[in-house]
């Protein structure tokens, strides 16, 4: 993408992950404001982490809360994988912060207008946010130089449902939303997630870094990372991150397929499923530019520039 400045509209859900692609958003791109979805542990809980976090980091970006609640049937947050408060349970001082009084769905409307083609939407959570906006204005994708989106697993291998991954499974409506109506879109999903994931030793030898940055993402990532260890991981899987490297520095993907994907709206076992067409059958237009396989080695350094650790 040349050296042209990312800038950035960040719809998420911290959410332990999204905390590590928001510093990254800082480092790399330029964050117009952040988008906050119910997601991980409810509105409330992620809108102060979102607002604790950029305090850490320095940050002057807007916070926009978004929609408190799915568009059709309610879900269940992630309480379990990244703390009752989504931020390890840390006890952190809440920021004397607050957020905008704007709806995220409104503010992304607006700020469209505001940095007409020059826009990438990054979605880290539930996509209610975006859906929201796109049923507003139709027009939004015409604004909007690209939509990362963080979600789904393309060959069925979920994480909160056998068949689904957590920020579609938690509104299929929404995501379904985005996904028939927003033209083409980049995903980088749950299963790629699982591919690149960050090995412990050597997360845990940035963690150990003094900084701020390493500090606090120690502090929040602790559960998450005893998490991950016991469900066996060779790493921590980040897969906010992941998505937010890709859509900073493109040429970090080394293969990816156009496919037509819908999400399941209906099904008994596989609500929330994302359905990729791989060899063209349905006759649907391809909708995802699928992202397949990571510069690892890129990605890594980006983490760790985000954590403020020089050259990676
Ligand atoms: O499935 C992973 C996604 O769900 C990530 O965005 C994580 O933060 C959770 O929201
Ligand atoms: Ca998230």
């Amino acid at each position: 993408m040349g050296d042209q400045e990312t800038v950035l509209f960040i719809d998420t859900d911290p959410g332990v992950d999204d905390a590590l692609a928001i510093m990254m958003a800082h480092v790399f791109g330029r964050v117009v404001g952040l988008g906050i979805a119910a997601g991980n542990v409810g509105l409330a809980h992620t809108t102060a982490n979102a607002l604790k976090l950029l305090d850490v980091i320095g940050s002057e970006a807007p916070v926009f809360r978004g929609a408190p609640q799915t568009l059709v049937r309610p879900a269940h947050g992630a309480a379990h994988v990244h703390g009752a408060d989504g931020f390890g349970d840390t006890g952190y001082l809440p920021t004397s912060r607050g957020s905008d009084a704007e709806h995220a769905s409104l503010a992304l409307l607006r700020l469209s207008h505001a940095h007409p083609c020059a826009l990438t939407i990054v979605v880290l959570g539930p996509l209610t946010n975006l859906a929201l906006a796109l049923s507003l204005d139709p027009a939004l994708p015409t604004r909007v130089r690209r939509l990362v989106v963080m979600g789904g697993a393309v060959t069925g291998q979920g994480n909160t449902s056998a068949t689904a991954e957590f920020n579609v499974g938690f509104d299929p409506e929404a995501a379904h939303v985005v996904f028939s109506r927003w033209g083409e879109f980049q995903l980088v999903d749950w299963e790629l997630c699982m591919r690149h994931a960050l090995p412990e030793g050597r997360l845990e030898s940035w963690l150990a870094h003094g900084g701020a940055r390493p500090a606090f993402f120690a502090a929040i990532s602790r559960k998450i990372r005893a998490f991950s260890h016991d469900q066996g991981r060779a790493g921590l899987v980040l897969a906010d991150a992941l998505a937010m490297a890709v859509a900073l520095q493109p040429e970090l993907v080394l293969a990816s397929r156009r496919r037509s994907i819908r999400v399941e709206l209906d099904g008994f076992l596989t609500r929330g499923a994302t359905v990729v067409d791989w060899n063209g059958r349905g006759g649907q237009p391809p909708n995802a530019l699928i992202a397949e396989a990571i510069d690892q080695q890129g990605f890594e350094r980006m983490v760790a520039e985000s954590l403020g650790l020089a050259n990676g």
